[in-house]
């Protein structure tokens, strides 16, 4: 079975508990959070008053990603909504090791994203350092995107370079994910599938999050 992490972000942040129940007492397995600085990315999110609502309502595993320059300097901060993984950008920061570092220190999972134009080689030299690996499916900054189709190519490449370096790490697929493509993402070795738009627009989320369950298992 496949780990299924809403992204909370395409969610009515006016009914957020009600959200957040849904998720609560759905199949879906995470609550995947995104937050935006404007900087690193186009786009704010939230924050601190957001995060400590899921610290008190989610009954499920946080897993943050930050899409924010200078993580380092939040390292701590997040770790108080005691998130089960911290997610940073590779390209967000100069000593990639120091700051996974940082958050495993804290007895959090470290996890690391990678934008659609950063060569998957770049992830080598901390391949045995993480937890899991965010493959991203559409420039971040934005739910609702498509899918870019290349992203299965570096998924291969991805599970290649895993293998040659006898790692454990999970493969989450962020971005663009939805019933058209979770199989086939599966199949090629994902772990965790994110899905924001596909599930929260849906009229039936928990009909959709079932189904993502059903095509991700093979
Ligand atoms: C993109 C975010 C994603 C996004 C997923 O920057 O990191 O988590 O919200 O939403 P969908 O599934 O709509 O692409
Ligand atoms: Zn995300």
């Amino acid at each position: 079975m496949k780990i299924i992490a809403p992204s909370m972000l395409s969610s009515d942040f006016g009914r957020l508990l009600d959200e957040i129940e849904l998720i609560n007492k759905s199949n879906a397995d995470w609550f995947h959070l995104d937050v935006m600085d404007g900087v690193f990315v186009p786009n704010i999110t939230f924050g601190s008053p957001v995060l400590d609502i899921f610290k008190n309502y989610a009954k499920k595993p946080l897993d943050i990603h930050l899409m924010i320059v200078s993580p380092e300097n939040y390292i701590d901060k997040f770790s108080s909504y005691n998130p089960d993984i911290i997610t940073i950008h590779l390209e967000a920061v100069k000593d990639v090791g120091a700051v996974l570092k940082k958050v495993k220190n804290l007895n959090i999972k470290a996890g690391l994203a990678i934008n659609p134009d950063t060569p998957i080689k770049h992830l080598e030299p901390h391949i045995n350092e993480i937890d899991m690996v965010c493959l991203m499916g559409v420039f971040p900054g934005f739910s609702g995107q498509k899918f870019i189709k290349e992203t299965n190519s570096r998924l291969r490449d991805l599970k290649n370079l895993i293998k040659s370096k006898k790692s454990k790490v999970l493969i989450q697929i962020d971005g663009g994910v939805d019933l058209n493509n979770a199989k086939e993402l599966s199949r090629l070795g994902a772990d965790i599938l994110v899905s924001g738009s596909c599930i929260f627009k849906s009229k039936n989320p928990n009909t959709i999050i079932d189904s993502l369950k059903k095509e991700s298992n093979v």
